[in-house]
């Protein structure tokens, strides 16, 4: 009978189970404590210990410094005169309209996101009498903030574009290299900075492009350079784009600080602007971490302008296999707020004023530093700290000098020298200019 055999196979599995466990005791319930199969060791002990991200481990550090006059301006985010994280009025505002509204559900988007979003931001990045627009041949899909864009764009560049090299200025953002390689591309490096002049080594630009195999993708900060500060002048920008025209280099900018560099939206975005105008194509990655200061929100937009509106919907569907299997669909809050105050001609005007006082707090801070070295008299010219632009200023201290202020006067800053002005205020001034005029003085072989 098959209940007697299965019972059989059942007392057969519980004597094992018993003469396995050295706790028994002769008690004849089944017993789940670990038997001697399990002795403790993890199926994963031969992972290593990861390094903590270089800018995300500088936060680490700081916090668990006990000093109370600690300073963080490793992270890329903006802070008030009192140190403190800033939500916009004006997403504040937007907030409550969605709250309010009590029409809205919490369904999932469409693959491509939000519709209404991904307009406005075609919009907010070509401008709003973009030929390429009305031509209907820009495809644009919500992702994942800016890192989330760059990404999704170069899953799709790997699978379906003929050159698989992506070249990146030197120094760029930390995680762009990882982002292209993990995507398939094969990164390269043009140069960008001159630790001499501390602004663009236009010369080594041009000469890197120019030599850059035909048809390679070139990713370009569209404002606002992390970590450098330094951009290219318009003038500057026109030949970078006469030459990567002329070789058919394909453009992928990142946009991740339209409107923090100058204070004017339509400003920071005239490199690109300049590109799309020549009919040609290109990749635009948009956040919306910094400007709206929509950080943990997440929200971005991928743009990709096509010769016309048939490629466009072609890439567009392509798109939409990329993101089904990477986050299947974008989420909606963030998306929501943008769109809420894109669409509304006086938030948006709101928007703007707070987002120039957000710049201008920072050119301030520049201003303040600047003049606290020259009154100290520190060694060195320090007028960079003014030309620079954006959220960072790259100082040209070097690993062992940052390690000092780290460890005298509790400063935190990546090793490069970085640091975020957006981080400082003017009651924190003094004691940055105290540590950079030691560092300068003391600190160097
Ligand atoms: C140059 C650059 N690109 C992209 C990003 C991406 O930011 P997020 O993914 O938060 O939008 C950043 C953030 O610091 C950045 O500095």
């Amino acid at each position: 009978m098959h209940g007697g055999n299965a019972d059989r196979r059942l007392h057969a599995l519980l004597r094992h189970l018993e003469g396995a466990n050295p706790t028994d005791s002769g008690d004849r319930s089944v017993s789940f404590a670990p038997t001697s199969g399990y002795s403790g060791a993890s199926v994963f002990d031969h992972v290593v210990r990861a390094p903590e991200d270089p800018i995300l481990g500088v936060t680490v550090a700081y916090n668990k410094d006990p000093s109370p006059v600690k300073l963080n301006l490793g992270v890329g985010a903006y802070r008030t005169e009192e140190g403190k994280p800033l939500v916009l009025n004006v997403v504040r505002k937007a907030e409550q309209i969605l709250v309010n509204d009590r029409s809205r559900v919490k369904e999932y988007l469409p693959i491509t996101g939000l519709s209404e979003f991904n307009k406005l931001s075609a919009k907010l990045i070509l401008g709003a009498e973009s030929p390429a627009i009305q031509e209907n041949r820009v495809t644009t899909v919500q992702c994942l903030s800016g890192t989330g864009s760059l990404r999704v764009g170069a899953e799709f560049l790997a699978q379906h574009y003929h050159q698989h090299t992506i070249y990146i200025p030197q120094p760029t953002w930390g995680n762009h290299p990882k982002i292209f390689n993990l995507a398939g591309l094969s990164v390269k490096t043009y140069r960008y900075y001159d630790p001499a002049t501390r602004g663009l080594n236009f010369q080594g630009l041009l000469e890197d492009l120019g030599s850059a195999p035909t048809g390679a993708i070139v990713l370009l900060h569209a404002c606002a350079h992390n970590p450098t500060g330094v951009d290219p002048t318009p003038d500057q920008w026109e030949n970078i784009r006469r030459l990567m025209r002329s070789k058919a280099l394909l453009p992928f900018f990142d946009s991740a600080y339209q409107g923090f560099a100058s204070g004017n939206l339509d400003a920071d975005a005239q490199p690109i602007r300049m590109f799309v105008k020549d009919g040609g194509e290109c990749l635009v990655a948009q956040s919306y971490a910094k400007n709206m200061g929509l950080y943990g929100e997440r929200v971005g937009a991928l743009s990709i302008v096509c010769r016309n509106a048939d490629v466009a919907s072609r890439v567009e569907s392509q798109l939409k296999l990329v993101i089904r299997p990477m986050f299947s669909n974008p989420p909606i809050h963030g998306a929501s707020i943008v769109a809420t105050i894109l669409k509304d001609r006086n938030m948006f005007r709101e928007w703007t004023i707070e987002l120039k006082a957000m710049a201008d707090r920072i050119i301030h801070m520049r201003k303040l530093l600047f003049d606290a070295l020259r009154s100290r008299g520190t060694p060195g010219d320090w007028s960079h700290i003014v030309k620079q632009i954006g959220m960072f200023t790259y100082t040209g201290l070097d690993s062992k000098q940052v390690a000092f202020m780290t460890k005298e006067y509790h400063i935190y800053m990546t090793s490069d020298g970085r640091i975020s002005m957006a981080g400082l205020s003017s009651r924190t001034v003094p004691h940055l200019a105290d540590a950079i005029h030691a560092a300068v003085t003391q600190a160097t072989v």
